[in-house]
This record gives structure tokens, sequence and C-alpha cells, in this order.
């Protein structure tokens, strides 16, 4: 038969571990990825050769991987022939806010809804700006996503947040 004594012990024994247990949830959520309300989808781009091009689905959209040759990324300047050619107008995350639109120039990401009414844009490096072509209404955008002066849609292709988790492995995230 149990004392009071050891009763005792083992109640607050207890409720110590149940007490230390709601503390240690948020940290060992904090550790973990998928509990930091942080959506992640690792994108492997080591195969990529320039010119070539992979569509990944993510978050109910798709993302367009673009592997651009040196000359292509040269040739991407400040253009009057575009409508947003810096991307003060257009959404990408702070890091894209540069003229190839990304974190290496190498690789370009981008949603693959144009901006006009969301059609999905075609890779379309035959086109004038060598880059995408809206179907819908014939937006063109460049290597970098940028989109041509005059077209229907009025800014760039959007960016997605993303990193280098490797030397060629990028990470798409949303937190
Ligand atoms: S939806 Fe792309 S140009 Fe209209």
């Amino acid at each position: 038969m149990m004392d009071r004594r050891t009763l005792l012990t083992r109640i607050v024994t207890g409720f110590s571990l149940i007490g230390l247990a709601g503390f240690s949830v948020p940290f060992i959520r904090s550790w973990i990825p998928a509990f930091r309300n942080e959506v992640i989808l690792d994108v492997d781009v080591g195969g990529m050769v320039p010119g070539d091009i992979k569509v990944v689905h993510w978050l109910g959209r798709n993302v367009m991987v673009v592997r651009r040759d040196k000359t292509r990324v040269e040739q991407l300047i400040v253009s009057d022939a575009l409508n947003d050619p810096a991307s003060a107008l257009s959404q990408q995350p702070d890091f894209a806010t540069n003229t190839y639109r990304s974190r290496k120039p190498e690789h370009l990401l981008v949603y693959s809804n144009c901006t006009h009414l969301g059609c999905e844009v075609e890779f379309a490096a035959g086109n004038r700006l060598a880059g995408f072509r809206c179907p819908c209404h014939r937006s063109e955008y460049d290597i970098a996503g940028r989109v041509e002066k005059g077209a229907a849609a009025k800014l760039n292709l959007e960016v997605p947040d993303y990193d280098y988790v490797g030397r060629t492995m990028i990470r798409l995230r949303k937190g």
C-alpha cells in the first residue's frame, strides 16, 4: 500500500513532467521546419544545362526553374523596352531585386502565372525578349521574367522565396 508521502511525490512529479512537456513543445516545434509554418520544397538543379527548364508544382502553383547561359545573363540590362526594368513595382524577394532577378545569375525561378490575368506562360527562347510568352494576350517577358512595355501585363513575373541548401539544391520556402 502506498503511503501519503509517496503518493504526493508521484503527483508532484507527474505535474512537473506535464509542465515540462508543455514548455518543450514550442521549442521543439521551432526546430522542425514542418512546424515552423514554413512550407518547403527542394529542387535538384544539378543536371540542368543552359537552356533547360524544370517546372515544379508547389503550393498550388507552378514554379519554373530556368538554367540560363552566361551570354543571356550579360544581355540583361535596364532597358526602355521593358515596363518595370528595375523591378521596382513587381513582386520578388529583396535578393531578387537586381537585373537578373535571382540569387545566382545562372538560375531563374519564377511563378508561371502571367501577371495580367494569371494564364500559364510558356518558356519561349525564340520570342523577341528570349524569355516567356503568355498565350492568352501575348504578353512577352525576358529571360529574367521582366515584361515588355505595351504588353497587357504590367508587372514582371513573380519570384518565389528560395535559397540554396547545397551547390545544386534549391529550397523553395514560404514562411
Ligand atoms: S493573361 Fe497573360 S497577357 Fe493576359
